[in-house]
């Protein structure tokens, strides 16, 4: 059986991350989505929130679940038996980072990283994007699955009520 790991921080979900899933659903007999800590990264919406959404926007991909972890992932990877990490790469823009991040997975776990082409029709879709747009008012909506919009427009509809020490990115 074969086990392969999508990872990612998920803020939020988008329908590119739901495409790259699929995809791998179609390579593994088992895909686990890691629903990740990016230190890079000041999340907008909890923990629980992004699993809750991930859940929601994969549950009908047979062989697929969602497992949050804020470790290592190359400790995930050993822990879960995964053959394979599964990354979606947008364009040029994305390969620096994530040939970064698979060699440093490689060098720590022994774990190889799929990189698959994402579908072309949604090669803008990113979830700092979907944010941006959303924080200035813009439609999302058709960018993300369902459910993902209201979140998102309510987790910065709360930081905007919390004022400028809520205000973080
Ligand atoms: O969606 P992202 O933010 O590009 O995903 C990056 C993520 C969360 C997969 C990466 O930051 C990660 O693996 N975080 C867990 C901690 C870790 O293992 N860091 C070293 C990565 S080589």
């Amino acid at each position: 059986m074969s086990l392969a790991v999508c990872p990612g921080s998920f803020d939020p979900v988008t329908l590119g991350h739901v495409d790259v899933v699929r995809r791998a659903a179609g390579m593994f007999d088992e895909v686990v989505v890691a629903v990740a800590h990016n230190s890079a990264k000041s999340p907008l919406l909890s923990a629980d929130v992004r699993m809750r959404l991930v859940w929601d926007a994969v549950a009908g991909i047979p062989g697929v679940s969602v497992v949050a972890t804020d470790g290592l992932l190359a400790d995930f990877l050993r822990q879960v038996g995964a053959v394979a990490v599964v990354k979606g790469l947008r364009g040029a823009a994305d390969v620096d980072a994530e040939v970064a991040m698979a060699l440093m997975n490689r060098h720590l776990s022994g774990v190889e990283t799929v990189f698959v082409a994402g579908d072309s029709a949604l090669a803008h879709i990113a979830s700092s994007l979907v944010k941006d747009v959303a924080r200035h008012g813009g439609p999302i909506d058709d960018l993300v699955p369902a459910g993902v919009g209201d979140a998102v427009r309510s987790a910065l509809r709360a930081r905007a009520e919390a004022g400028p020490e809520g205000s973080g990115r």
